[in-house]
């Protein structure tokens, strides 16, 4: 199973993608998809003819059987630029590359609440994209305590259980 996985920080140090980093090296058949700062901003006057970054995006989704969107929590709500990338891989209207796709989502943050509003956002935007939302959303407290050691592991232990529940992929 070819497993996606985006973060959704542009921070060069970000929690969100140090885990999807060890969630890549932890997970078979798992692949970072690039820093979403490489995306330009959506433009509806470029979608038939995307840039090259885009399409590239949008081709790695669709050859995925799942995708995993790992988000940080930024005024209540997912980073502009992780709804840049929502946006392009949204359309064509009714054909993007998001449609009918199994995704699992996660949201996390150094805060207590685990970025719980931001998680809310991206399960909205995931499915007016047409995504098939899968398993429960996992919110990670604490993460910037979590990247190491037996606290990663176990935090891993926790996604992978989800990305390999039966039927993700069909
Ligand atoms: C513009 C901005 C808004 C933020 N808003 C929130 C928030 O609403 N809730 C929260 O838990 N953390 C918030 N934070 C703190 C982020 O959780 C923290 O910066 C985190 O490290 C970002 O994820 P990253 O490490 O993957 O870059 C905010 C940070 C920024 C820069």
């Amino acid at each position: 199973m070819t497993v996606l996985v985006l973060t959704g920080s542009a921070r060069r140090d970000s929690y969100t993608r140090v885990l999807g980093e060890s969630l890549v090296a932890a997970l078979p058949g798992a692949v970072l998809a690039p820093r979403l700062t490489e995306l330009p901003y959506f433009d509806q006057d470029l979608e038939a003819a995307a840039p090259a970054e885009v399409q590239a995006l949008r081709a790695q989704v669709e050859q995925a059987d799942a995708v995993v969107v790992i988000t940080p929590e930024y005024n209540g709500t997912i980073p502009g630029l992780l709804g840049n990338a929502i946006d392009w891989l949204s359309r064509p209207y009714a054909a993007g590359a998001l449609r009918g796709k199994p995704v699992v989502t996660v949201a996390a943050s150094p805060g207590a609440v685990g970025g719980a509003r931001a998680i809310v956002s991206l399960r909205t935007v995931l499915a007016n994209a047409g995504a098939v939302l899968v398993g429960p959303p996992v919110t990670v407290d604490a993460v910037n305590e979590r990247l190491a050691g037996d606290a990663l592991q176990e935090l891993l232990a926790e996604l992978i259980a989800v990305v390999e529940q039966p039927g993700l992929a069909a």
